[in-house]
């Protein structure tokens, strides 16, 4: 019996994770799971967008499956501020071609490996409306962790290089400790190659040439923004999933966020969350399991028959949730 926190949030994260809740309960595995309150409809009943109580249940779980939160003007992101509570630094984010979506090549196969805990995502920022300051810090310690990661990751997945992304041409103190740093742990790791880009020359060659990329590892806000740029080579953040992993503890939410535009109406497209979910699986070593539910959201993108408008289809979030439970039992 696994203990999961369960944090829906706002939008289009309550729908996901209803869809994920209804596939985690139709699996031979039993979980416990524990609701916590973030976001913006938390904001607006309790005045924060992050309860300590949320934080509290977080800490406890064996793992947390996370929706998606709306912005709350003023306030803090309760996802970045439940990051850096659970330590969880490593944000792993896979990128991969499926059959049946609108992928630009069919032989897309990376990940993202995205510092979590510092970067320009420190939430400092200060001045008046002349002029405004944002703090970004970066330390040899989470550098190294993260590239840490990223090669261990590396040969976890049996593949033969990782890239550092960064920008030290301009921020020369804060991204020349990172790129450092990685070169600095890439000694311990001989077997694997190596590679830098700057993070604009980054963003053209992941458009040109994507195949040529295993795993990727960044700061906080490149590794941000090159996860969406990332979905939109394979057919959109509806098949995006994410996991941050930490020495203690693992969350796990898909890349988008609380989709305003959709919300409500029944067609987010539940596999960006499902396959969060087979993330948090495989973290709990339910490897078995993992890989069944992924290849069950692989053949039923596959099939193009049922499949939510975002990927061309109009069917439902149920729809598509039910039709992978079918593939998997
Ligand atoms: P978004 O990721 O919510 O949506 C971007 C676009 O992708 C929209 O057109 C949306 O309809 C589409 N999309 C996203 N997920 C989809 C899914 N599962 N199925 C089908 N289409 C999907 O980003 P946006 O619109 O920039 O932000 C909306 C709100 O979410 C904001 O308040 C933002 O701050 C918040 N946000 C929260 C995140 C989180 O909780 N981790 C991450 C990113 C944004
Ligand atoms: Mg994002």
């Amino acid at each position: 019996m696994y203990n999961i926190a369960v944090i829906s949030g706002d939008g289009i994260g309550k729908e996901v994770m209803t869809a994920c809740e209804y596939l985690l309960d139709k699996i031979d595995i039993e979980f416990s799971f524990t609701y916590g309150n973030a976001g913006y409809e938390c904001f607006s009943l309790n005045g924060t967008t992050l309860p300590e109580e949320t934080i509290k249940i977080a800490s406890k779980s064996d793992a947390v499956l996370f929706g998606a939160s709306t912005s709350t003007p003023g306030e803090p992101s309760p996802i970045i501020n439940l990051r850096k509570a659970l330590n969880v630094y490593a944000n792993i984010r896979p990128i991969k071609s499926y059959k049946g979506a609108n992928c630009i090549r069919d032989d897309i196969d990376f990940v993202i490996v995205r510092e979590n805990t510092e970067g320009l995502y420190s939430q400092i920022e200060y001045g008046n409306m002349d002029k405004m300051i944002a703090e970004r810090h970066i330390t040899r310690k989470a550098s190294e962790r993260i590239s840490k990661a990223a090669f261990n990751l590396c040969i976890k997945r049996e593949e033969s290089k990782v890239t550092c992304v960064h920008k030290s041409n301009v921020l020369k103190k804060t991204d020349g400790v990172f790129k450092e740093s990685f070169y600095k742990v890439a000694k311990d790791y001989p077997q694997i190659k190596t590679e830098d880009y700057y993070v604009d020359a980054m963003a053209m060659y992941l458009l040109t040439q994507p195949q040529n990329f295993d795993v990727i590892v960044s700061s906080n806000l490149f590794g941000d923004i090159l996860s969406d740029e990332s979905a939109g080579l394979v057919g959109g953040l509806g098949l995006a999933p994410s996991g941050n992993i930490g020495d203690h503890n693992g969350l796990f939410e898909p890349v988008h966020g609380s989709a305003p535009d959709i919300a409500g109406k029944n067609i987010a497209n539940p596999c960006s969350m499902i396959l969060s979910a087979a993330m948090m699986l495989d973290y709990l070593g339910e490897w078995e399991t993992s890989n069944n539910i992924k290849n069950a959201v692989e053949k039923v993108i596959a099939e193009c028959k049922i499949r939510t408008p975002d990927l061309g289809g109009d069917s439902s979030t149920m729809d598509v949730t039910k039709a992978i439970v079918r593939e998997l039992i």
